[in-house]
């Protein structure tokens, strides 16, 4: 059994803008009913605090560089028996918004402040500093927001093993020199193996510098980052870290992510039970306002509308294939320029495209199980959590050949129909023709219905669950010094 310190900016179902809270929300149970002591730490944001009744003070502490104490607030993340805890420090989380963007959609001008003050945090935790008579055996950190804590470990004299988890390269969290010195963090950070990147600030490189182990959440990310395309400039130090760099899949939790009992869906149904698929393709095509066609092939998107998810691609080739007979529905949120081509196309087409600009968790699940094709065109995917969902969901995944898509949708064609292995519709190159070709593939099949099934099928059939990811996790904590 190992003590584990869980440290992340978000998780599900307290706080969440994407995969990442899905994953600290569901990895920590699933390790501590593998027998490990696991303690989740995250920011006090305001949405966390409104949603729970008046929580414990457990903690008070003092941090270097702010005058305020920080207190540590205790509750246990719902369903579960993991506790939690929150820094609390009102003048850095309690504030409306998302916990990285103000309500103008940027990000929040102080958040290198923000995310020192929750590292600092952290580190008193894991160092037994904070009164609670509870020493980690290991600090797992996630993403941008938790690189300095490795970092400041590391200038401990004793401290727990570190683990580091990349979610995503692409957010690194970049500040000036200026920002450095206005956080008090110590002098020797300031180096080209430390936080220092091209005369900025980088926290995720603190992360990748000081962790024991460094992890990313698929095995082809992770060969994937050691070259420039995808690491944006820190792809050396991953390649010179290289000996302590693994990937491991994500899972996905099927007590939130089932058709056979998914509270958020109107139909349940199985691999073996497919009617209500039908019933809730019904629902779907009535909450966007399409013509309920049962014979007419759904499309579906749902997530962050960012670059990074290949929005473009999908809107240079709606206006040639919405010439088809088919509907598209879309649920996300992002760039003002795609919430508005989305919108804009809905508006045009209002038989073919139905568009929910926002974050709803209604509408994810239900559109995952309304639809028939799931779009997930990445040009970069960590893991991505949507196909995997969408292979439970039956609603055949379309993807691009990288990160996480690459290791979990095997490619329809006729040896793989032929050996029951195809799941999907897998393409390579980031532009729309390919994504259109892979799309056609997809709905040349559709007109197939037993082979269209069989796909179906083995796509629900195909075992996520956490179980034997986070024996990975656990396998690497044993290896730490
Ligand atoms: P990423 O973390 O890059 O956003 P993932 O596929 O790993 O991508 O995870 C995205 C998660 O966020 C999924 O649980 C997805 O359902 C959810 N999600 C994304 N956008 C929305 C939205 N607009 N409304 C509801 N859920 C969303
Ligand atoms: C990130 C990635 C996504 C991954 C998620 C959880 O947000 O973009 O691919 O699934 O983190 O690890």
């Amino acid at each position: 059994m190992a003590r584990i310190l869980f440290a992340s900016s978000e998780a599900h179902p307290l706080i969440k803008t994407g995969g990442l809270a899905d994953v600290s929300g569901s990895l920590p149970p699933v390790l501590q009913a593998l027998g490990d002591d696991v303690r989740l730490v995250l920011p006090a944001y305001r949405t966390v605090l409104q949603r729970l009744p008046v929580l414990p003070i457990i903690a008070e502490l003092m941090l270097p560089g702010i005058t305020a104490p920080v207190r540590i607030l205790e509750t246990m993340l719902p369903q579960t028996r993991v506790p939690v805890w929150l820094v609390d420090s009102p003048a850095h989380f309690d504030r409306d918004g998302n916990p990285y963007l103000g309500p103008d959609g940027h990000d929040w001008p102080d958040n290198a402040a923000r995310f020192t003050v929750f590292a600092r945090a952290v580190v008193e935790l894991a160092q037994n500093r904070a009164g609670l008579d509870w020493r980690p055996d290991v600090v797992h950190c996630n993403d941008w927001q938790t690189g300095l804590v490795p970092a400041l470990l590391a200038q401990e004299k004793k401290r727990p093993g570190t683990m580091f988890t990349i979610h995503n390269m692409a957010y690194q969290g970049l500040f000036p020199r200026q920002t450095f010195d206005s956080l008090n963090l110590p002098e020797a950070l300031w180096h080209w193996q430390a936080v220092e990147f091209h005369s900025q600030l980088n926290f995720l490189k603190g992360g990748l510098a000081f962790a024991d182990w460094i992890t990313t959440v698929s095995p082809t990310y992770a060969q994937e980052i050691r070259s420039a395309d995808f690491a944006y400039g820190l792809e050396g130090v991953l390649n010179h870290r290289v000996e302590r760099l693994r990937g491991i899949l994500n899972g996905i939790d099927y007590s939130a992510w089932d058709p056979a009992h998914d509270p958020l869906i109107p139909h349940h149904y199985s691999a073996t039970k497919l009617e209500g698929k039908k019933k809730n393709k019904a629902a779907l095509q009535g909450q966007f306002a399409l013509p309920v066609k049962p014979d007419t092939p759904l499309l579906g998107l749902v997530g962050r509308m960012v670059e990074q998810k290949g929005i473009d691609l999908v809107l240079a080739v709606l206006p040639e294939l919405l010439q088809q007979p088919v509907q598209v529905a879309v649920v996300g949120t992002g760039a003002a320029r795609f919430e508005q081509a989305f919108r804009d196309l809905a508006n045009r087409y209002p038989d073919k495209v139905g568009a929910f600009i926002g974050y709803d968790e209604g509408y994810a699940h239900l559109l995952e199980a309304g639809a028939d094709i799931f779009l997930m065109p990445s040009r970069f995917e960590p893991c991505g959590l949507n196909q995997l969902y969408s292979l439970r969901y039956g609603t055949v995944p379309v993807v691009r050949r990288t990160g996480g898509l690459a290791d979990t949708v095997i490619h329809t064609d006729a040896a793989t129909l032929a050996d029951g292995s195809a799941t999907g519709f897998v393409f390579d190159a980031a532009n729309p023709s390919a994504l259109l070709v892979a799309i056609d593939q997809a709905l040349a099949l559709y007109r197939r219905p037993e082979a269209w099934r069989q796909v179906m099928q083995a796509g629900m059939r195909r075992d996520f669950s956490w179980e034997q990811s986070a024996r990975q996790y656990q396998e690497l904590y044993r290896q730490l010094p």
